[in-house]
């Protein structure tokens, strides 16, 4: 809205966004001189006459263009508010967006995007597999809005799906493609690009509109893959994960072109499915470390995913950073990832009761759901983030009972490592 500010420069230097987490989009002049942010806990804004009350709903509603120079003010905290929108200008920094729009979950960034472009009639596309609830509103709730789902694989080159997705495509106008890569839980890739291009072959066949490119960027953003930069129209948070980083706030976001976002933060503003001022100042802080965590999280993996694919008990390990240079996803990983990230999935031998004696003995590694956080945790994805899904479908999308997913924390990697190996001696 209103008070979204110009980027700092150093003539000639660029400044990178960990540089600027701390200051951007915020003016202490207009707080008493804090140099934080402080946490605006009002529902309202006071407006300085009726005249500028009027400017601001003519402009908010739509009824007119906003006059050059003309300053937006604030209305109401479910339209915005001061911290969302500084947390709002500093997001758009990682992602190279030019507008973003917060949340109060991952859940109400992804339903508002896609509830904001589908119509009776449509398909959205979706690689597979994807987060439960992500699944779940595809499959059961947009289907009572004569909205279909239409599924393709994750993992495996986008040429090879193509034809059977537009033949089960048959036609229908495809409002969305909802790509989540890499994937959660088997960090399975999806070529944005690719799937960008496919959309742009679609416009042709139902005039003006055209499949809005969604990636659900949760597993490696916003420092190790930048979808927009890739052809992605939109991306999406849950940024409960790696964003809040603490495992203490619920928050989503969604980024995009001023043009792709307009109407997802439109209808944010009807269902008011907006991020409250406090977990905005939450994740305002938590964005100050952002990339000192996601680094150390990152090379921790590294020693974690090495030391479990040397392991007699463990069948396989699913990690981006071993991904062999002849698989075909490695060159899509080298085009779309700064980093392999530290979300590892791997299956020890004996199923489901060996991966639960494994996680049951954990002691310094937490078995609960939910990634990105500072402590590292574990987790059964076939009997609970994935636990809807039939097992057949399970199976067919690589979940398997022996299947656990770790998100690999901040700790000290020798006490990570020291933690498995005494909680794989008992699986
Ligand atoms: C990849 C992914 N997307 C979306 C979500 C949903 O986010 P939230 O729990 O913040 O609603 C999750 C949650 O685990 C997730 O892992």
């Amino acid at each position: 809205m209103s008070r979204r500010k110009p980027r700092l420069t150093l003539e000639g230097h660029e400044l990178r966004p960990e540089s600027l987490m701390m200051s951007h989009g915020y003016d202490p002049r207009l707080s008493e001189g804090a140099i934080k942010c402080p946490i605006f806990q009002t529902s309202t804004f006071v407006f300085e006459s009726a005249e500028a009350g009027k400017a601001f709903f003519e402009v908010a509603y739509g009824l007119r263009e906003k006059r050059p120079a003309e300053e937006m003010g604030l209305i109401y905290s479910r339209l915005n508010n001061p911290d969302l929108e500084v947390l709002e200008d500093r997001l758009c920094l990682w992602d190279g967006a030019e507008a973003c729009a917060t949340f109060a979950s991952g859940m109400a960034a992804i339903t508002t995007a896609l509830l904001a472009v589908v119509r009776p009639g449509d398909v959205v596309v979706y690689s597979e597999p994807l987060y439960g609830g992500s699944e779940y509103f595809l499959r059961h709730y947009l289907p009572q809005l004569g909205v279909d789902a239409v599924h393709f694989p994750a993992g495996v080159p986008f040429a090879e799906v193509r034809g059977d997705l537009v033949r089960r495509i048959g036609g229908r106008p495809v409002a969305a493609m909802l790509l989540e890569t890499p994937a959660n839980p088997t960090n399975a890739m999806v070529d944005i690009r690719a799937v960008a291009d496919f959309a742009h072959t679609l416009v042709h066949g139902h005039g003006a509109r055209r499949p809005v490119v969604m990636v659900d960027n949760t597993f490696l953003g916003p420092l190790w893959q930048q979808p927009l930069r890739h052809g992605a129209d939109l991306v999406l948070y849950s940024a409960t994960k790696f964003i809040g980083g603490h495992s203490d706030v619920i928050a989503g976001a969604a980024l995009g072109s001023a043009e792709a976002l307009a109407p997802v933060r439109t209808l944010r503003t009807f269902l008011g499915t907006m991020l409250g001022p406090w977990s905005g100042w939450l994740l305002l802080r938590s964005l100050e470390t952002l990339k000192m965590r996601m680094t150390a999280q990152m090379k921790n993996a590294r020693y974690v995913a090495d030391f479990l694919r040397d392991h007699p008990k463990v069948a396989a390990v699913h990690y981006l950073g071993h991904l062999d240079p002849a698989h075909p996803m490695r060159e899509v990983f080298d085009r779309q990832c700064l980093s392999p990230g530290s979300l590892i999935a791997f299956e020890v031998h004996g199923g489901e009761p060996a991966a639960f004696r494994l996680l049951n003995a954990l002691r310094l590694v937490h078995l609960a759901v939910s990634l990105g956080g500072t402590e590292s945790l574990a987790e059964h994805p076939a009997t609970m983030t994935h636990a809807d899904i039939a097992p057949a479908d399970q199976a067919r999308m690589g979940i398997s009972a022996g299947m656990v997913r770790m998100s690999v924390g901040v700790e000290h990697f020798e006490d990570l490592i020291a933690d498995l190996r005494q909680a794989l001696e008992q699986a």
